[in-house]
């Protein structure tokens, strides 16, 4: 695996290759990140990872929370299967003087209502490595639901040639959905943490009984007080009908779905 910092080295590097797949991260890989390199590796010639913790899509204090190990990351990529990883600096992405946003119209709801701007920051940042890499295939998870819904409007409306695969949420034995974020989590939180899965569980048994699937998710998750709902909402993203919720735990902000029972397939 070749670590690639700049723009210029790594279309150089990518010019004679073809069937090339795209993981986009941030980096702190857990296994989530590890099922989408494995996918490319499966399905693709050649794998790149791009990993920036993107300023534009973070609000500050989050932005400097955020857990950062590239020696360890590039290990884990390698061990994957990645062949490039992307790893620029700020400046090169977003240079002095920078100055063109996309924004996605789908991009102002749950997610984006609480964090403004964000998928802005998202859009942006995934078109910019979508020119630099032109990938065939682009990975993303089914976790970050929202996100991978606003890449097929981006793809569709910008004319993108390049096929998203989007991937299934690879959770804890227990339920918790992998996160980066859950690093933060003391061994109390992480416990109340477990009640979001379940409340998502509960609400989707709950709909199956003629009862208001997002009624009985706020029911589970106000009995754990050390859990802050942000949103529950049915959301229908890619014709697929999920029950959506984010909640956070003391610092940290987590977010997870469900499928709803007679979601078209
Ligand atoms: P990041 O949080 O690093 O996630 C990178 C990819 O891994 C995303 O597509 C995300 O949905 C997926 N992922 C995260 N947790 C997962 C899990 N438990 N199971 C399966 N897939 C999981 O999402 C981002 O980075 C950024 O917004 C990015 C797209 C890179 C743009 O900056």
């Amino acid at each position: 695996m070749k670590t690639l910092r700049r723009v210029r080295e790594l279309r150089e590097a990518l010019e004679p290759l073809g069937g090339i797949g795209l993981v986009p991260t941030m980096g702190a890989f857990h296994d989530g990140h590890l099922s989408l390199f494995r996918a490319a590796r499966t399905e693709c010639e050649t794998v790149v990872a791009s990993l920036f913790l993107n300023p534009a899509q973070f609000a500050p204090e989050d932005l400097e929370r955020y857990p950062r190990d590239e020696e360890r990351d590039a290990a884990l990529a390698q061990e994957a299967g990645v062949d490039f990883l992307f790893v620029p600096p700020v400046e090169e992405l977003y240079p002095p003087g920078y100055g063109t946003w996309v924004e996605v119209d789908a991009g102002s709801v749950l997610e984006g209502a609480h964090r403004p701007g964000h998928f802005r920051g998202v859009a942006t940042i995934c078109l910019k490595l979508f020119n630099i890499v032109r990938p065939d295939r682009a990975y993303f998870g089914r976790k970050d639901a929202q996100q991978a819904a606003l890449m097929g409007t981006l793809v569709r409306d910008l004319n993108l040639q390049l096929s998203l695969r989007v991937l299934p949420t690879v959770r804890d034995p227990d339920g918790l959905a992998l996160s980066s974020r859950n690093r933060h989590l003391s061994s109390a939180e992480r416990k109340a943490a477990l009640t979001l899965p379940r409340a998502l569980a509960a609400g989707a048994l709950a709909e199956t009984r003629g009862a208001d699937a997002p009624t009985a998710t706020r029911g589970v998750l106000a009995a754990e007080p050390l859990l802050e709902p942000d949103y529950v909402e049915v959301a229908t993203f890619d014709g697929r009908r999920l029950l959506v919720a984010a909640v956070r735990v003391g610092k940290t902000r987590l977010i997870d779905n469900i499928p709803l029972e007679g979601e078209p397939a």
